[in-house]
């Protein structure tokens, strides 16, 4: 069986388009192969959160991901910083990693540009971390967007450098794992691009019906529809993608329909597209909730989660901290 390995930002909440895009993906790769997800929270540290906020953001991602279905009997979900292996091949990572190479990466260079104050010597060795998060399972897979394909390639220059240095094979080379055509990607309500928090045009798991009213509701449109006129707008395109993904299909003809022949009355669309996202995330949201309440059932998961994962990686490090020369006494 394959190990698949993910790492999650431990930065605020899923909306709908990381929902669809990726965590339903994951809970279906866990039935396939051993899966490993964790939550990156000294990774976070790179843009220095607050104390009072750290704890908070990694139990939301874990509260979410377990209420979308991630089945902590089946795959190993566990929190970064509760493993030790993993900053300790970090620091046996780092020495063999060089100051240019880290320089070079693109988003060492962005971080670099957007954050001046606070260029710190985590940010340089961001992908070191990524890779040691990676190797340490030893993950034959990492499902990476766009954004990070270049960390991933890091890792995989690590692992080889590594095996060359100690003429050996023990390090797996991970490859990046592409759902293909499966992945979906939904579009945001305010007219140009895709869903994400930072254009705050997100709809979360976590919100309420009626602020996901709300929020379609208010996405945007355009003058509508005209005869002389057969190209869709963004806008317009964009209600409809999600229509495809979340509701019926003769629903979606029928609206498809009005447009075609001018009768199309967005506020209806809009209507009945808030009625079916809801139908979606309302499942979602309630879990959630009940999740979130039960702190028995979370030190539990964490707990077995941690105990999975050490395991695991005790076992690298271990090997690993032989290649190098580490004898005990
Ligand atoms: N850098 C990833 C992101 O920002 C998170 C991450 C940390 C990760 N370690 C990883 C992803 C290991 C995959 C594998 O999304």
């Amino acid at each position: 069986m394959a190990r698949v390995l993910s790492g999650i930002r431990s930065t605020g909440k899923l909306h709908l388009g990381n929902y669809l895009g990726a965590v339903t993906n994951f809970v279906k790769l866990q039935h396939e192969h051993q899966c490993y997800f964790f939550i990156a929270d000294y990774h976070s540290l790179t843009t220095h959160p607050t104390p009072s906020n750290l704890h908070q953001h990694v139990k939301q991602v874990l509260v979410e991901y377990l209420a979308a279905g991630i089945d902590p009997e089946k795959a190993t979900i566990y929190i970064q910083s509760d493993v030790p292996e993993v900053p300790e091949l970090y620091l046996l990572l780092n020495m063999n990693a060089y100051l240019g190479e880290l320089e070079r990466t693109t988003t060492f260079k962005e971080k670099a540009r957007s954050q001046p104050d606070n260029v710190n010597a985590g940010l340089l060795t961001y992908p070191v971390l990524m890779a040691a998060d990676i190797l340490i399972h030893q993950a034959d897979y990492v499902p990476v967007g766009k954004d990070q394909e270049q960390n991933l390639e890091m890792a995989r220059k690590f692992a080889r450098r590594f095996n060359r240095m100690y003429k050996t094979d023990f390090f797996t080379i991970p490859k990046g794992f592409n759902f293909g055509n499966k992945l979906i990607k939904v579009p945001g309500l305010d007219g140009t691009g895709k869903m994400g928090k930072s254009e705050g045009n997100g709809l979360y798991l976590s919100d309420t019906n009626e602020q996901l009213r709300k929020k379609v509701m208010k996405a945007k449109t355009d003058a509508g529809p005209t005869a002389s006129d057969s190209t869709v707008s963004e806008p317009i395109q964009n209600l409809f993608t999600i229509m495809e993904i979340v509701s019926k299909p003769e629903v979606m003809e029928s609206f498809k329909a009005d447009y075609a022949n001018c009768s199309i009355r967005y506020g209806d669309l809009k209507k009945q597209l808030a009625e079916d996202i809801i139908k979606l995330i309302e499942p979602v949201r309630e879990r959630i909730e009940e999740i979130e309440k039960d702190d028995d059932y979370l030190k539990k998961v964490v707990k077995m989660g941690t105990e999975k994962a050490r395991e695991s990686a005790k076992k690298t490090v271990d090997e690993v901290r032989h290649l190098i020369g580490f004898r005990p006494f």
